[in-house]
């Protein structure tokens, strides 16, 4: 794993939409893996900005999300579907029919989770996947003690996942609790990997992976030491017990 110590979020952001927008000028059809939460906004902000400045065109892309809440309706302004929108789809001219993202609606999750490995199959994994990390670890919704060999699945969200969600909710209560997920072996698929982490929030998980070689389950960011390309991209605040 490379890990490159930026300054700050501003700093993290533009580096890795550098990468992106590289990737997708030299490899129009690319396929990006996406992620949510509070760690990429910034990161699809500066593939905004750069799409209206310089028209680097999504036209031919195909998106795939890590991961979905259950129950929640697409239309619902926390779901995850309507936060990619919000962030950064309705912005770029990636077409509708090339976005993939989970469906927590459907009455067959196990079907669900199938048809998008299924997806995930047809081609050979994800170009570049954007991964942000939880403070216990985990990376998509797979929590501690995710096997390393799972695919696309179904996960009761940790309590603690729920609470530093709850900041996206109304209440506590309405944040859901299940998910659908891409798997760590769905996600260990992607050629290239950028982990981005800011914040003092982050410091003590990034301490735990870099600061031992440990690959253990009860660390699902630890599974990232057995892939041949993977860029951390995190800033001062992050590192600050990592050194
Ligand atoms: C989001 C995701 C999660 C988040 C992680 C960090 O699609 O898969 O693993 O990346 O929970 O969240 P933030 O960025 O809000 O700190």
């Amino acid at each position: 794993m490379r890990v490159l110590e930026v300054r700050d979020y501003q700093d993290m952001s533009s580096i890795a939409s550098k990468i992106i927008i590289e990737k997708v000028q030299s490899k129009p059809d690319s396929k990006l893996g996406l992620a949510t939460g509070g760690t990429p906004i910034g990161l699809y902000q500066e593939l905004i900005r750069d799409y209206r400045k310089n028209g680097t065109s999504y036209e031919r892309v195909c998106t795939y999300n890590l991961d979905e809440y259950v129950g929640i309706d697409p239309e619902d302004p926390n779901s995850y579907r309507y936060f990619m929108e919000k962030n950064l789809f309705a912005h770029i001219n990636v077409p509708e029919s090339q976005v993939h993202i989970p469906d927590g609606t459907v009455e067959d999750l196990e079907a669900e989770c199938k048809r998008y490995d299924d997806e995930l199959n047809r081609r050979e994994g994800v170009d570049i996947q954007i991964l942000g990390i939880g403070s216990n670890g985990h990376i998509g919704f797979n929590e501690p003690g995710t096997s390393f060999s799972s695919h696309t699945h179904i996960v009761k969200l940790a309590e603690t996942t729920r609470k530093a969600n709850a900041r996206f909710f109304e209440r506590l209560e309405d944040v859901p609790t299940q998910a659908i997920t891409m798997g760590i072996a769905s996600i260990l698929k992607a050629k290239q990997i950028l982990l981005l982490a800011s914040g003092i929030k982050k410091a003590e998980v990034m301490r735990r992976l870099l600061t031992s070689d440990e690959v253990d389950e009860q660390l699902p960011a630890s599974a990232l030491k057995k892939h041949q390309n993977v860029t951390i991209i995190a800033d001062e605040e992050a590192l600050s017990l990592a050194k």
